[in-house]
């Protein structure tokens, strides 16, 4: 196990054992803040981009899973990072309100990643994507 495997399991598992979930999103922000050269990785054969809608995607990207929201609006496809721009919880998607919410501090945003609620200073992130042979690529720092 890499140095960065063993601090990610490290944080996890903190963060597990204290109930503190935001304690366990820590790895997810920590890699998604690091600098590298962008690479294009396959997230989502065709089958899973919703016509309409949202999808979670959950993908790998060395060895540690990585989840986005891909998101189809009107005719609009978009992909989002699932991380608040609180304090970097994992949002999830309320099917019923139709909006994602932030389990730590009550944040939410609508299904364009806009706030509407809680204290989120920004919207969700859209991520660099791309469309290849019918299925999404999406762009990570590695
Ligand atoms: S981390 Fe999401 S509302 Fe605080």
């Amino acid at each position: 196990m890499q140095r960065r495997e063993f601090l990610s399991w490290l944080l996890k598992s903190a963060g597990v054992a204290l109930g503190l979930e935001g304690l366990a999103a820590l790895p997810y922000f920590y890699h998604s803040r690091k600098e590298g050269p962008l690479r294009y990785i396959m997230a989502a054969e065709e089958g899973k981009i919703p016509r309409r809608g949202v999808r979670q995607v959950d993908f790998s990207v060395a060895g540690m899973t990585r989840k986005i929201f891909i998101v189809r609006e009107e005719k609009e496809l978009f992909v989002l990072s699932p991380t608040c721009s609180h304090l970097g919880c994992l949002v999830s998607w309320n099917y019923l309100k139709q909006e994602f919410d932030c389990p730590c501090h009550g944040g939410r945003y609508d299904i364009s990643g806009r706030v509407i609620g809680g204290p989120p200073p920004k919207p969700l992130t859209r991520l660099p994507y791309e469309i290849k042979n019918g299925s999404l690529y999406v762009g990570v720092r590695a």
